[in-house]
Formats: structure tokens, C-alpha cells, sequence
């Protein structure tokens, strides 16, 4: 496995193998890996022909009172983890080569990053569309890898490749979990026993929600107000949203239909998560 720093060696290397008929795969990160990130790996891995995996914390999708500084890195665990699963290519610049003092380009894709996430996080997907923009123009990958988990992303990267004609194929890969239900998240390192225990809510009021729908119910209020009561019973939880939306424009839906979303975000005391259920 290479580690590359700097931006024309990447390329170079990219270029070379792309010269010798490997297809390139790519999965962006902000490092600190976790099952769910290696799963994407690991499809990288089966489905291309040279996996780049990227570890950048990516500044301009924080605010200026997120956790940027604080959040959790290690970089000698995360080049293990990738080296046993047969990346061919780490590529982790610092934060000056992608954004230069006089940096001031940025790409937006209006509409779909006001809504969910966007009411509380308004700087955040523009941070992610930018730094993923660049990193495909640095990689050119043919395909590249997001986590389900983070739908809305996911969601606005497939309209911004479509919109601007990128040549990547998007593959959105399952949520990964720990036994017990809950989403795998960098964040989760921030949980005390408590607060971890308290986070189970967000998965179990999913799980009533699917059970509801497998039983018939479609209307969207009804499902909202079930996952709403479950996670309001839990003391630390406080709900910043619960929605259902079509999963393309991310619209709110009256009826629920198959291919709809159900995405919630929750503080645990001052940690936000996110989880979501594809219908
Ligand atoms: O999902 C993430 O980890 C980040 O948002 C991404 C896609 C690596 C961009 O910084």
C-alpha cells in the first residue's frame, strides 16, 4: 500500500495504473475507520481493479462551533486497517493543498442541502460537495463508494455528478451495525456507557417504524408520531428531526411508498446522530 501527501504524486500514480487497464475505485474518508468505512473498502476492493481510500478532516464542513478540532483521529490505526484489506493507495493531504490561503471556490446543490440535516448544519453539505468534487478531479475514480448511513449525502453527491456530468459511477453502500442495533459513526467514540445505552433509541424507533409499515400502516404522521414517542421516552435524547421523504429530492410524503426514506437526527446530550431506513 502507497501513501501519498501530495497531489500530483497521487495523480501520477492514479494515472499509471489507470494506463494499465485497472479500473479505479474510491472511497473518501475523514479517517478514524470503523466497520462501516471498511465495508465500503472492502467493495472497492471486489469491484475494481485499484482501490484509493482517502483520509481528509475535511474543515469546510464544519462550523466554526462544530468538532473539528476534536474530532477523533489516528492515522497509524486507520493505514492497518486499510493495508489488511489490500488498498492499493491511501492518498491524505494536509489541509493547505486542498485549501490554499487564497482559496474561494465552492460547489452548492441548492434545494436538496437546505433540507433534513441542512436546517441544522446550513455550512455542511457545501463543505462535502466541494472537497468530494475535488478529490474526484484529483483521483478520477470510475466509481466511488458513500455509506447509506449518510442518505442525504449520498443524495446530493449522485445529483451533483448528475448535474455536472461527472463520469463516476456512485455506489451506496449498506448501514452497518453493531449487534445491539446501533449505526456505526466516528462520533460514537465520544459515548460514555449512559449515553451509548441512550443511543439504541434512534435504531429501535426504526425498527417499530418498519414493523408498522410491514403491517400495513402508510400514513407518514402516524409512522413519525411512533418514532417520535420512542425516542422522547429516552431521557438524554432530544430530537432535532424526524422525517419521511422520497429519496431523490428529499421531499417530506404524506403516503409512504417503497423507496421512501425515513431519516432522523437526535442529540445524545450534545452528540448529534443520524439514522435512517430506506423503505
Ligand atoms: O462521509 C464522510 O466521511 C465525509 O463527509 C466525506 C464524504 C469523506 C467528505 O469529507
Amino acid at each position: 500500500m502507497q501513501i501519498f501527501v501530495s497531489i500530483p504524486e497521487v495523480k501520477a500514480r492514479v494515472q499509471e495504473a489507470k494506463s494499465g487497464g485497472r479500473s479505479i475505485g474510491f472511497v473518501p474518508t475523514m479517517g478514524f475507520l470503523h466497520e462501516g468505512h471498511l465495508s465500503l473498502v472492502r467493495a472497492s476492493v471486489r469491484d475494481a481493479g485499484f482501490t484509493v481510500v482517502s483520509i481528509f478532516v475535511n474543515p469546510a464542513q464544519f462550523a466554526p462551533h462544530e468538532d473539528f478540532e476534536d474530532y477523533p483521529r489516528d492515522m497509524e490505526r486507520d493505514l492497518d486497517f486499510l493495508r489488511a484489506e489490500g488498498v492499493d493507495v491511501v492518498f491524505t493531504p494536509p489541509r493547505d493543498a486542498v485549501y490554499p490561503a487564497d482559496y474561494h471556490t465552492y460547489v452548492e446543490v441548492h434545494g436538496l442541502q437546505e433540507r433534513l440535516c441542512g436546517n441544522s448544519r446550513p455550512q455542511f453539505f457545501r463543505g462535502v460537495c466541494t472537497v468530494v468534487l475535488k478529490l474526484f478531479h484529483i483521483i478520477e475514480p470510475d466509481v466511488a463508494f458513500f455509506g447509506q448511513k449518510d442518505a442525504q449525502q449520498s443524495a446530493i453527491i449522485r445529483r451533483m455528478v448528475k448535474d455536472l456530468g461527472l463520469d463516476v459511477r456512485i455506489e451506496v453502500c449498506p448501514i452497518v451495525r453493531d449487534s445491539d442495533g446501533l449505526a456505526l459513526s466516528s462520533r460514537n467514540a465520544y459515548f460514555n456507557v449512559d449515553q451509548r445505552e441512550a443511543a439504541l433509541c434512534l435504531s429501535r424507533s426504526l425498527d417499530l417504524a418498519r414493523a408498522k409499515i410491514t403491517a400495513g400502516e402508510r400514513n407518514t404522521g402516524r409512522i413519525i408520531s411512533i418514532i417520535r414517542d420512542e425516542i422522547e421516552a429516552e431521557p438524554q435524547a432530544k430530537i432535532d428531526y424526524v422525517e419521511i421523504v422520497d429519496a431523490d429530492e428529499l421531499l417530506p410524503k404524506d403516503k409512504v411508498e417503497e423507496g421512501d426514506l425515513i431519516a432522523l437526527a437526535v442529540y445524545i446530550d450534545h452528540i448529534r446522530l443520524i439514522d435512517n431506513l430506506i423503505i
